[in-house]
């Protein structure tokens, strides 16, 4: 029925345009969850968040309140945040430890770690002839179709059927191997709580930015400028200012020329990678005892290859935008058409010093928290830009920067040389999603 009140979705994307109705139309919100959110792969958290048995999180993938839970033999399951007798959700707060089983909080029906009905209380007497009980399916918590990890970060698909993690994920999954592979021990360990933000615009807009080389420059300048003042004053005061102030000082250094020297990487999925990157390999004294520690643990030409990665950003449609070398991660969670909630996650490097960690961690604040001006210079754009959307005032979005110049070899579309601020990552992305949105159920 959607399908008729949404008939000709293709008339809305066109190579270097969409309808602005793609932004705001609530109509396809719900078939965008149908068909993209709850069919594809969609990151649900990291193994390290339930560490023992019994520990949940709760997650939502699309529409659908879901919880990733640890069980008694360490396999990750990812379940239906509903009780099969009445509805009731099964895990109110956002994480937890369940204890040996779930136990319903209306009428104390219990289930295993994997979701499967475990006892009803006076079964016999309540239920004995009748079609509910144990052996009924339709009695246990519902799982989602497909759960898989790659390197730690589960991810859960609600269709049966679809491409396996590995093939969805393509060369994006250097996303997690770069992250990985920069810990001595080749594992990263989350750190245990996220912020999250609620922002008043369509999910898409978000992701557009994620890969707008062309936008920091201009976006974040005020930032970066009054950032660099601190960083000189320090300099001048002190003869060194802490790395973190070049964190957001860069912001005003690298130049809109500079980020045109990058390159983008658009993959069929609508997956995206950003090469290059401000300043990520220093020389400061913290720097080499980490370089130290990696080359024990790897030898010197691997420890180079690992750290000549230089990658500033993936994307993984339609909902993961990562930054390996800084071990950041933000996950996007729609609403509704115009409410996006963004959880944002960091990593430890397991093994690695703990300067290394702080430098994370001073990016996590200074940079994607909703505490950093950056974040808040992001988050009025996209307030507006949804706001705009909204209106009469045009039909159209526009993606037509550097349009026909791209390099397509069929598996992957590369933004060409002196091309970083292309607008092909939100061509390639559009291109994908009216792929997914006419893709027969
Ligand atoms: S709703 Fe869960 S036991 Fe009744
Ligand atoms: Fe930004």
């Amino acid at each position: 029925m959607l399908q008729e009140r949404v008939p000709d979705l293709a008339k809305f994307v066109e190579p270097d345009r969409v309808r602005r109705e793609v932004y705001v139309d609530p109509a396809i919100f719900e078939l965008e969850m149908q068909r993209i959110h709850e069919r594809y792969w969609i990151y649900c958290g990291h193994e390290t968040q339930v560490p023992r048995p019994g520990d949940y999180y709760t997650v939502q993938i699309g529409r659908q309140p879901m919880l990733m839970v640890r069980g008694k033999d360490r396999k990750l399951h990812v379940l239906y945040n509903r009780c099969p007798h009445r509805g009731n959700m099964m895990c109110g707060d956002r994480h937890g430890n369940t204890g040996e089983f779930f136990r319903c909080s209306y009428h104390a029906w219990t289930f295993r770690h994997d979701g499967a009905l475990r006892s009803i209380p006076m079964m016999e007497s309540g239920y004995a002839g009748t079609r509910f009980g144990k052996d009924n399916p339709d009695c246990s918590m519902k799982r989602a179709a497909r759960v898989e990890s790659y390197r730690g970060f589960v991810f859960a698909s609600l269709a049966t059927n679809g491409p396996g993690l590995l093939e969805f994920l393509g060369e994006s999954r250097i996303a997690f191997d770069d992250m990985c592979d920069r810990a001595p021990e080749g594992e990263v360990e989350i750190v245990p709580n996220c912020f999250r933000v609620i922002q008043r615009s369509n999910w898409k807009i978000f992701l557009e930015n994620q890969l707008d080389a062309l936008h920091p420059s201009v976006v974040h300048q005020s930032t970066g400028r009054a950032a660099m003042d601190v960083e000189s004053r320090i300099k001048k005061q002190t003869g060194q200012a802490p790395l973190s102030y070049h964190m957001l000082s860069a912001f005003a250094a690298v130049t809109i020329e500079k980020w045109d020297g990058f390159q983008t990487l658009n993959y069929p999925y609508g997956h995206c990678i950003l090469t290059g990157y401000m300043g990520l390999r220093p020389k400061d004294p913290d720097t080499l005892a980490y370089e130290k520690v990696m080359q024990k643990a790897y030898g010197k030409k691997r420890m180079e290859e690992i750290l000549g990665v230089n990658i500033h950003h993936v994307l993984i449609y339609p909902g993961l935008s990562v930054q390996s070398a800084l071990q950041q991660l933000r996950a996007v969670r729609p609403l509704g058409v115009d409410r996006t909630l963004t959880e944002i996650w960091h990593f430890r490097l397991k093994g690695a010093p703990e300067p290394i960690y702080r430098r994370s961690l001073a990016y996590y604040n200074l940079v994607n928290s909703p505490a950093t001006l950056i974040n808040a210079d992001d988050l009025e754009n996209f307030w507006k830009c949804h706001q705009g959307l909204a209106s009469d005032g045009g039909d159209w979005v526009t993606f037509g920067r550097h349009f026909g110049r791209d390099l397509d070899n069929g598996s992957v579309v590369e933004t060409g040389p002196n091309m970083g601020t292309s607008e092909a990552p939100m061509r390639n992305q559009m291109k994908a999603w009216a792929k997914y949105m006419q893709a027969a159920a």
